[in-house]
């Protein structure tokens, strides 16, 4: 029976959730739009079957199908990243957390030290946060979690810096990858760092994966021992994660993954990320790539033209990073009246943070789901106009408390005429099928 006559209130919370990305402006960096083939494999009843275990080593019967789907995966994704036989891949985790996750329980023994990006710098909670020293991830708990740090005078790295940090700290791993970092990562760099001290060198590629397999973002396979990434983002596949590493250390990660942290695959998921590979090695997915990443550039410098502050002064990447403290409105409020409008953003901590998570000084926005729609150049300096004509208009609120602020919203002008022209420009580039 269809959904409409089966469940019709979960239907029409599909329908308008459908309505709400198709009629407004998803600019949320780690977000982006799949393909029709993709969600067709993720309804397949590929959700029915149980598989613990590997290929061909299953606990249950019936999995011949299953395995092929696996094995198929596995192929394509090291294709799609242009990896011989030395590297081997993990398709079955849950999602990126859960891989960062494997790796440590593979590699490490509880107390080793794990250390990554400082979090409110745009490091990810995966890479270990402990906070006022509250552990606040299991990472944390199991592992010690250290840290290096973003200038915050350029935004970027300083990779002698991040070198005196970690030969101080000396991990056992050394993770690099995170949320909002928007220039490209220096993979050559932190794997001789790691070497000196003799930690593995992960490269966590969650956001960045589709960027490198289309070839615009620089591959850490020649460097890293460790890759993890998740499928969602600018890979443009279902949610879900892959976990590449070397012989030596294939087999201790497949047995984290399974049993070690988790049950049954989700074969569904792995037979879409299949799909998404298959699209991901194509012509059009390399052009799709290139685009995201001129719309990135042009958007960060149109906002500049605006006078905001782009975190490294612009993108080599998917997303862009803006410090507000200098435009006398917190990320907090810049992004709900950007919501109003139809905008959608997340607020975001920046280097050298002043303020809290909850009430952080920035914006984060990226430009995957609407070059996935279709956009070019031409409608980056409209969204850069809307963003910056919506939050001149807020700043004379945003001295109210957050639920005054929140109250005016309707009031501002600016804020219904920019929705209006957001849903037109958005009916011209429908979700693709
Ligand atoms: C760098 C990085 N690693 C890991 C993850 C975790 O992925 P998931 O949300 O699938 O657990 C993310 C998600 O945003 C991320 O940005």
């Amino acid at each position: 029976m269809k959904l409409t006559k089966s469940d019709p209130k979960i239907s029409n919370l599909i329908r308008k959730e459908f309505k709400r990305q198709n009629g407004e402006l998803q600019l949320i960096p780690s977000e982006n739009f799949s393909s029709e083939a993709v969600r067709e494999a993720l309804g397949s009843v590929f959700t029915h079957k149980y598989s613990e275990g590997q290929i061909s080593k299953r606990y249950y019967e019936g999995n011949e199908i299953v395995d092929e789907i696996e094995a198929l995966c596995k192929k394509r994704a090291l294709e799609a990243f242009g990896l011989s036989k030395k590297w081997h891949v993990n398709v079955q985790a849950y999602a990126g957390s859960i891989a960062n996750l494997a790796v440590y329980n593979a590699l490490l023994k509880p107390g080793d030290k794990i250390m990554g990006m400082y979090l409110f710098d745009g490091g990810h909670l995966s890479h270990g946060w402990k906070y006022k020293n509250k552990k606040i991830t299991l990472s944390s708990k199991i592992y010690n979690v250290a840290y290096y740090f973003v200038d915050p005078k350029t935004g970027k790295f300083d990779y002698d810096e991040v070198e005196k940090k970690v030969l101080k700290e000396k991990p056992k791993i050394l993770i690099s990858g995170g949320t909002a970092y928007p220039a490209e990562i220096n993979h050559s760099r932190l794997s001789k760092i790691a070497r000196k001290v003799k930690a593995f060198y992960l490269a966590d590629i969650a956001h960045e994966a589709g960027l490198v397999a289309g070839g615009v973002n620089k591959s850490p396979f020649p460097y890293a021992d460790i890759v993890t990434m998740t499928t969602h983002k600018t890979l443009r596949g279902p949610r879900g994660a892959l976990i590449f590493s070397k012989e030596e250390s294939s087999e201790q990660i497949d047995r984290s993954v399974f049993p070690g942290m988790q049950g049954g695959p989700f074969n569904n998921n792995i037979a879409a990320i299949a799909v998404c590979l298959k699209e991901a090695k194509s012509k059009k997915f390399k052009q799709y790539v290139e685009q995201i990443v001129r719309n990135a550039k042009k958007l960060a410098q149109e906002l500049v033209k605006y006078g905001f502050d782009v975190v490294s002064k612009g993108t080599e990447k998917h997303l862009i990073l803006v410090d507000l403290r200098s435009k006398e409105i917190n990320g907090m409020y810049a992004a709900r009246a950007l919501k109003f409008a139809g905008i959608t953003l997340n607020k975001n901590t920046v280097p050298g943070e002043t303020s809290s998570p909850f009430k952080p000084s920035g914006i984060r926005l990226g430009t995957p789901t609407v070059t996935t729609r279709g956009m070019k150049e031409k409608e980056m300096v409209q969204i850069a106009k809307w963003i910056n004509e919506v939050i001149e208009a807020a700043i004379p609120y945003s001295d109210l408390s957050f639920e005054d602020f929140e109250d005016q919203l309707a009031s501002i002008p600016e804020i219904p005429k920019v929705k209006k022209e957001v849903k037109y420009l958005c009916s011209k580039f429908p979700l693709p099928k």
